[in-house]
């Protein structure tokens, strides 16, 4: 894994929207996998930027997103869909047809799971795929357990994830317990990887990931020890963990 340590949040958040926008420019029509969360704030704040100031055009590329909520509607301000429309898309060229997150209102929601999977390959894969990283090491929604779910899926969250949501609902019960997710063998299959990691709070999983090349369903981020072109992005302070 190469890593990029960056002074502050700004700056993490910089060099993200560049290497996001170094790749649309040597393939307008890339495919971008996307995380939501408070981490990648900043690089679509920088992306929006790039698009009104320098012209960045988004109108080829294609965009998956991660993961969503399960039962949420798309009007509520928690679900993914409210958060990638008022963080980024409204505000950017890329076209709607091409934007691309999990449908969790879809009754059958094996078959959109297996849907979605296959909108991914007929896109011809992901060039570049953004993703945070969660304090028990989750990537997605795919959280640390026994086993791992390789194909996007319908998945329960820990009772940390949910914790750790808690703070964007009015109360705990609001809190969805579900979520659908893209799994590590859609993440896996992206040509490139950029992982973001911002913050002292994710200094203790930062320090374990980089602390060693074994893997572990324990802390699925492991698993991109296994992909040969990861970038791993972190502030200083996300950084404190390092030797
Ligand atoms: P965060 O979430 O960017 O809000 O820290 C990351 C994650 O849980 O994947």
């Amino acid at each position: 894994m190469k890593v990029i340590i960056k002074k502050d949040y700004l700056e993490l958040s910089k060099v993200a929207a560049n290497i996001v926008r170094d790749e649309i420019i040597r393939k307008p029509n890339a495919v971008l996998g996307l995380p939501t969360g408070s981490t990648p704030l900043g690089m679509y704040r920088e992306l929006i930027r790039m698009h009104k100031e320098e012209g960045l055009d988004l109108s080829g590329a294609t965009t998956f997103n991660l993961d969503e909520y399960y039962g949420i509607s798309y009007d509520n301000e928690q679900s993914y869909h409210y958060y990638m429309h008022q963080n980024f898309f409204d505000h950017v060229n890329i076209k709607p047809v091409n934007i691309n997150i999990p449908d969790v209102i879809d009754d059958d929601i094996d078959r959109e799971c297996e849907e979605y999977d296959n909108r991914i390959r007929k896109s011809g894969g992901i060039d570049l795929m953004i993703l945070g990283i969660g304090h028990n090491g989750h990537i997605g929604f795919n959280e640390p357990g026994e086993e791992m779910e390789t194909r996007t899926h319908i998945t329960d969250l820990t009772k940390e994830t949910i914790e750790a949501n808690a703070r964007f609902f009015e109360n705990y019960d609001m809190v969805p317990k579900k979520a659908v997710t893209m799994g590590f063998g859609g993440i896996m299959t992206a040509r490139k990887i950029l992982l973001l990691a911002n913050g002292e709070g994710k200094a203790e999983i930062i320090g374990k990931l980089l602390g060693s090349s074994k893997i572990s369903t324990r802390i699925p981020a492991s698993f991109l020890h296994i992909h040969s072109n990861v970038i791993v992005a972190v502030s200083e302070d996300a950084a404190k963990g390092l030797r």
